[in-house]
């Protein structure tokens, strides 16, 4: 099997964590680095989680980098309400023995995609997206080299769960996702259109719950975490479960149906900050760099969750 390589970066962050087990189980990635970005919970914790996940689930094989600490422009803003302060949700957070390997994640990024063959190594953004904003400044000729980019990010039909028009991690670095957007990259775009179709119903977490390994445990302990905090804040039964689904795109592209289109970040404007304007119009499937997903299939999605963390 001719195995995708991919580098991870993310905010951990409890659906962080679960597309991280996923990924850690998926024999079909070659994981090149996990890369760590301020977000839900400041980097020193999301850096320190990718470390504890990664421990959990035995692969201490997999590099962790951590990056920017602050977004490029704006004032840093957490989302310890849904992730709990510590960013694991109910995980007891401890300091485990294996260090985050030196250097700048955008730096990391950087030096992996330009080391190896041109649209080989792709890359699954599960948090703000400042990180490759700085390696796009840093190396202008990553936009070219880079594979396949999955982004879970944004909001159109469904409005925001931040503002009434904005998606968390596009909120949190608008400017940053104003220039990975304006880039040449090609995007596959995960926005609340889809992930609000992605629901840990009890069912689907019983069925982790049910599974003996530390990481389908610590998965479905996140759920239940986000289970809680939902009812309490949004009066939902089932959350929502992001970021997985940006690893999930790689492993079985049918899940989801996606559309061309343009998407452009508005970064002027304090009430619509962060909004992504998804265009279909006028795009021409044929060049089109951005591609917004509409549909997910969630029973598909935790059939391959179960899976990946037996
Ligand atoms: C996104 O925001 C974060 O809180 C989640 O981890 C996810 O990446 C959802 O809006
Ligand atoms: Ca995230």
């Amino acid at each position: 099997m001719k195995k995708q390589s991919l580098i991870i970066d993310c905010d951990p962050g409890v659906d962080d964590a679960v597309g991280l087990f996923l990924a850690f189980g998926s024999p079909e990635l070659d994981l090149l680095a996990v890369t760590a970005v301020g977000g839900n919970v400041p980097v020193s914790r999301t850096g320190r989680n990718a470390r504890i996940l990664r421990q959990i689930a035995g692969r201490e094989d997999v590099p962790v980098f951590l990056g920017a600490d602050r977004p490029l422009v704006r004032e840093p803003a957490g989302a310890g309400e849904f992730h709990g302060a510590e960013g694991l949700g109910d995980l007891p957070p401890f300091e485990p023995p294996f260090p985050a390997t030196p250097g700048h994640a955008a730096e990391a990024i950087v030096d992996i995609v330009m080391g190896r063959p041109e649209g080989s190594v792709a890359l699954a953004m599960m948090g703000p997206l400042t990180n490759l904003a700085l390696a796009l400044r840093r190396e202008p000729r990553l936009a070219a080299r880079l594979g396949p980019v999955s982004v879970m990010g944004g909001a159109r039909s469904e409005g925001g769960n931040i503002t009434a028009s904005a998606e968390f991690n596009i909120w949190a670095d608008p400017d940053a996702a104003a220039e990975v957007f304006a880039s040449d990259l090609s995007l596959t775009v995960f926005g609340l259109d889809a992930t609000h179709q992605v629901r840990a119903t009890d069912a689907r977490i019983a069925r982790i719950e049910a599974i003996d390994t530390p990481q389908a445990q610590a998965a479905a302990s996140m759920m239940r975490f986000s289970q809680r905090v939902e009812r309490e804040i949004v009066g939902w039964d089932a959350p929502p479960v992001h970021d997985p689904v940006t690893v999930a795109w790689f492993l079985k592209p049918d899940l989801f149906e996606v559309r061309t289109c343009r998407i452009e970040v508005e970064t002027a404007s304090d009430l619509t900050r962060g909004h992504t304007a998804v265009e279909f119009r006028g795009v021409d499937p044929a060049t089109a760099r951005h591609h917004w997903a509409v549909t997910a299939d969630a029973d598909g999605l935790f059939d391959l969750l179960a899976e990946r963390v037996a």
